[in-house]
């Protein structure tokens, strides 16, 4: 684990699923801190990817934490299978659930770590009511359901009004909340990002698109270096 207060978590979205659990294994050799492992059900997005039986097959090969990103609707169901099949930190975007707050609950009663996930131009209203539940809040900057796709812009407003918000609620409350960003993460905006107020960062094509995976993890830390010192 490094001690700068910044998670890399590559998704596996972009990984080779032929030898999944070597990739996996790769990655975490390389320093990735969590595995990103994105569940896509051709209903709330147009794609289609893995389940639960998938998350259990890898949970052997690696001990980083699994943050596993529910891009499904309906939600419930799945949380419990995730939960057995090893997952620790579990989001899911709130337009998929009819009863948010009964979903962020089932999420922790299964002893996982909940998270709200936020398509760019899904308001951050619900944070004013769901902040106690939450252990992280995942920032969407792309539309969700591929890999690969460029990194909006607007996103480093949100995550600087994201990242306000989480600071009065650590002064109120001494409660740390994490901010994760997801989508078109690379070497040369990392920086940038960091700098908005994002503290985890998922990066699918940026790592499994290079053949050294410890070579894109290393310029990443190094890029973040430069933040934190600053
Ligand atoms: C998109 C997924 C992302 C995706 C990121 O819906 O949630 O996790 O894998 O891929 P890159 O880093 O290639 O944008
Ligand atoms: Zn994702």
């Amino acid at each position: 684990m490094n001690n700068s207060g910044y998670r890399i978590a590559p998704s596996i979205l972009s990984a080779d699923f032929s030898c999944l659990g070597q990739e996996v294994k790769d990655v975490v050799a390389a320093g990735a801190d969590w595995i990103h492992f994105d569940v896509m059900d051709n209903h709330y997005v147009p794609n289609l990817t893995i389940g639960p039986m998938v998350c259990k097959a890898i949970r052997p090969c690696v001990d980083v934490p699994i943050d596993v990103h529910l891009m499904v609707e309906p939600v419930d169901s799945l949380i419990p299978m995730f939960a057995k099949a090893g997952a620790n930190y579990i989001s899911f975007h709130p337009e998929a659930s009819r009863h948010v707050d009964r979903t962020l609950s089932l999420i922790e009663e299964r002893g996982c770590k909940a998270g709200l996930v936020f398509n760019p131009s899904t308001s951050l209203e619900y944070l004013h009511y769901e902040l106690d539940r939450l252990s992280f809040v995942l920032l969407m900057s792309v539309n969700p359901g591929f890999g690969g796709q460029s990194f909006i812009p607007n996103t480093l407003e949100k995550l600087k009004e994201c990242r306000s918000i989480l600071d009065s609620y650590e002064s109120a409350t001494g409660r740390k909340v994490l901010l994760e960003v997801d989508g078109g993460v690379k070497v040369d905006n990392i920086a940038q990002i960091a700098k908005a107020g994002a503290d985890t960062f998922v990066a699918g094509s940026a790592v499994f698109g290079v053949s050294d995976y410890k070579v894109v993890i290393s310029q990443m830390r190094s890029e973040l270096s430069k933040v934190s010192k600053q």
